[in-house]
């Protein structure tokens, strides 16, 4: 069948051995868009034994060479751009601008790893450094690689999250069994195929696909894996951290990004950037903006500017370029809801109509938010937007603080000095000041305090977190 996809095991595209297979409905118009392999725990021991040989003769291939075929990927995914975005939009209703630019995107940050990853060199170090030692060794410290990397990548960025994993997992020798995402399966099949198609050697890049609830934990807790590196929901993270036993992790995990809104803020700039942080994607990013604290000076024209410029926001469909498209799942939906209706029925205030058909759910903004309220604390990851008002700066940081999670923040005013003081009292990975929460630009550190993460991304960061230290001290007799 036209749209029955295979799993990549050793360079081969194959069929499940249970003879399996799964349906992806796409959120668009809820029918089926492709089928896929429900990989068995045998089709993904197959993966493993692959990835293991595979990954000692890799790890001796140059650097060059492998930077090469990096490369070559990279382009073979801007020769299909159009063919890939197709897919994300069917697959998770991202609307095509955004969904070929995630490729583009994508294809940009291959090329940069490939670039900063030939840029490597060690350190070589004397002992008479330290206290009572004198110049008769040599440490010679280089990196090398881990082995085997399972990625694990999230639904609403299946292309760009999963090759910021593989990418730098390959660059330095690695070799990877990539999990794909349920929805947005067939774009991670389209990722790893332009590492196939680059000729890059069998068992390198491999792929299981399969419900996450049947394969997941056999995944996270094989023998053969020697890190894991996963973006996807904090109460999965947890899951995968306690399984996977005592090997290197790079997760990243939800976000409460806050938009801190002091009263000498520029109001029109912060509402743009307020307006693009919480409902780019609807919402489905962990860098949106979850919660906005705003002084009370400057709340009510802060609330109205947002109103406007949300009502101008498009809804409809992704293949139409609509601002606001369906969400990926009926359920996402219904959470939202819930935690909008949680809210009004504690006194919060609804600034626009609330409206919702099926898991096509509307903009929509709450005032008069406080701590009371789950949606102060709860990611929605959809269009709903939560605004506090705060009569001090310290209130604003305290209920920042007092969050499980620590992804990023932003704080908006045009007193560098006092956004930079509020800035060093945060507990999150990142802080921007007069700008939207992003992960991006690619080469940019990205990295979860708390419950949002262990460990960093961003080009070199990835690069350094896909290795280890190796050192090797020759004694001079
Ligand atoms: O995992 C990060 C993702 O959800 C957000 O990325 O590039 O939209 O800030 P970005």
């Amino acid at each position: 069948q036209d749209n029955t996809y295979f799993f990549l095991c050793n360079g081969e595209w194959s069929a499940s051995s249970q003879g399996k297979l799964l349906k992806e409905y796409s959120p668009c118009d809820a029918q089926v868009c492709y089928t896929y392999q429900s990989c068995s725990n045998e089709n993904a021991d197959r993966c493993f034994h692959a990835a293991a040989t595979a990954q000692a003769s890799w790890a001796k291939t140059p650097l060059w060479k492998r930077a090469e075929y990096l490369k070559k990927a990279a382009k073979i995914l801007v020769n299909y751009k159009d063919e890939i975005s197709q897919c994300i939009v069917n697959e998770i209703a991202k609307n095509t601008r955004s969904a070929l630019s995630e490729v583009v995107r994508t294809a940009d940050l291959i090329e940069y790893v490939a670039e900063q990853g030939i840029r490597q060199s060690g350190e070589l170090m004397y002992p008479d450094s330290f206290p009572g030692h004198v110049r008769n060794q040599l440490c010679l410290v280089h990196r090398v690689a881990l082995g085997v990397v399972l990625c694990i990548p999230p639904f609403n960025y299946p292309i760009n999250l999963c090759a910021s994993k593989v990418a730098p997992a390959l660059m330095m020798g690695n070799s990877v069994v990539i999990k794909a995402p349920s929805h947005g399966v067939i774009s991670c099949l389209y990722l790893a195929s332009a590492f196939h198609m680059a000729g890059i050697p069998r068992g390198v890049v491999n792929v299981v696909t399969g419900k996450g609830s049947e394969l997941g934990d056999y995944l996270v807790s094989h023998p053969l894996v020697d890190a894991i590196s996963f973006t996807g929901g904090t109460s999965t993270g947890k899951k995968v951290s306690t399984k996977a036993g005592m090997i290197p992790l790079q997760l990243e995990l939800g976000g409460k990004d806050c938009a801190i809104v002091l009263e000498d803020a520029d109001l029109q700039s912060s509402i743009r950037s307020i307006v693009s942080g919480a409902f780019s994607y609807n919402g489905q990013r962990c860098t949106a903006v979850k919660i906005v604290y705003v002084m009370e000076q400057v709340a009510e024209d802060l609330v109205n500017g947002l109103k406007e410029q949300v009502q101008k926001l498009s809804v409809g469909y992704p293949q139409d370029n609509a601002d606001i498209t369906p969400l990926v799942s009926q359920s996402s939906a219904e959470y939202i809801e819930k935690l909008f209706q949680d809210a009004i029925q504690k006194g919060a205030k609804q600034v626009v109509p609330w409206k919702r058909k099926d898991n096509l759910v509307w903009p929509s903004i709450l005032d008069h938010v406080n701590q009371h309220m789950r949606v102060a604390w709860e990611e929605p990851f959809g269009p709903l937007l939560p605004i506090v008002r705060v009569e001090s700066e310290t209130q604003a940081i305290e209920m920042v603080n007092k969050s499980d999670m620590g992804l990023q923040a932003s704080i908006f005013s045009s007193n560098m000095e006092r956004a930079m003081s509020i800035a060093d009292l945060l507990q999150t990975g990142t802080v921007h000041l007069n700008g939207q929460p992003a992960r991006g630009p690619d080469h940019f550190p990205f990295q979860g305090w708390k419950d949002s993460g262990i460990g960093s991304q961003g080009v070199l960061y990835s690069l350094q977190a896909m290795s280890k230290v190796k050192s090797i001290v020759v004694h001079f007799t």
